[in-house]
């Protein structure tokens, strides 16, 4: 089972940040990654549809053989998790509570900030979990829609990526938060925007980086963890593979990556 990949999904490119950490952190797993391209943004989408996605992309990446699956997307996270675990036998990971054990321990002032999508925003799984936990913090919350297209786009910096970033984080700026969840896998790529209009006596909290420790943990208490010489790496989407190429290696700095097309009807 230890030469077994982990499987990770996301709507597009989000994903890769948490893939990037594990890659820092577990060089010896192999990965198998699903980005959704063409049904993307998530964000926007509802319960209904995130789980059927969610379902079928675990089942795709079921056929490659995963031994434990990542769902690398907040979004996906808070529709589906739940669901996902009831009905799949191979352990699942999501993003949300592992980041929200990163921001209790991580705040002073009690005054914890979330930015997400419509779908995560609306839905509440972050300020639920963080009231679970700790019922005297007070949570903030925003969506940010924007953010998934600049992103996907690669506008990582870009002057219009500030001026809309500034609009989404002032009500942010006014509660005085001292820390801030990036709740959506894509914003991890937006830190450098995102702390300097924040400022840097902000805290940021990236799922990317919680969720990787966890998977850590989970494959060693299991005695599953890779021991490959090298991992290896096989990535999928259902959109424009040269399109997320582009951007892909840029994110990964990496030449070489290579993305295969899956079409949507192969996922049913
Ligand atoms: N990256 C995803 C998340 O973490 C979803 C982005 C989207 O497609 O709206 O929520």
């Amino acid at each position: 089972m230890k030469e077994q990949p982990v499987g990770f999904l996301d709507s597009g490119l989000g994903g890769l940040s948490v893939v990037k950490e594990v890659k820092k952190l577990l060089p010896r797993e192999n990965i198998e990654y699903f980005a959704d391209n063409q049904r993307q943004p998530y964000g926007e989408k509802n319960q209904s549809e995130l789980i059927k996605f969610t379902f079928q992309i675990i089942s795709f990446l079921l056929k490659k053989k995963i031994k434990i699956c990542v769902i690398a997307c907040n979004t996906a996270t808070a529709a589906s998790l739940k669901k996902a675990r009831e009905y799949f036998s191979i352990p699942i990971i999501g993003v949300i509570q592992p980041a929200v054990q990163d921001a209790i321990k991580k705040t002073l002032n009690k005054k914890i900030g979330i930015i997400a999508t419509e779908f995560t925003t609306k839905n509440g799984a972050y300020p639920k979990e963080i009231k679970k936990v700790a019922p005297e913090i007070k949570v903030f919350s925003n969506f940010c829609p924007k953010f998934v297209s600049i992103v996907e786009a690669g506008k990582f910096t870009a002057p219009e990526t500030y001026e809309i970033a500034r609009e989404y984080l002032k009500p942010l700026k006014e509660a005085q938060i001292d820390t801030l969840i990036l709740g959506c896998t894509h914003y991890s790529f937006l830190k450098k925007v995102i702390s300097e209009i924040m400022g840097s006596e902000i805290i940021l909290i990236d799922p990317a980086v919680s969720t990787s420790l966890i998977l850590k943990k989970i494959l060693s208490q299991k005695g599953i963890s890779g021991e490959e010489e090298k991992g290896e790496e096989n990535y999928y989407t259902t959109g424009s593979p040269e399109k997320v190429e582009r951007i892909a290696k840029i994110i990964l700095n990496n030449d070489f990556f290579k993305i295969q097309k899956v079409q949507l009807e192969e996922l049913n």
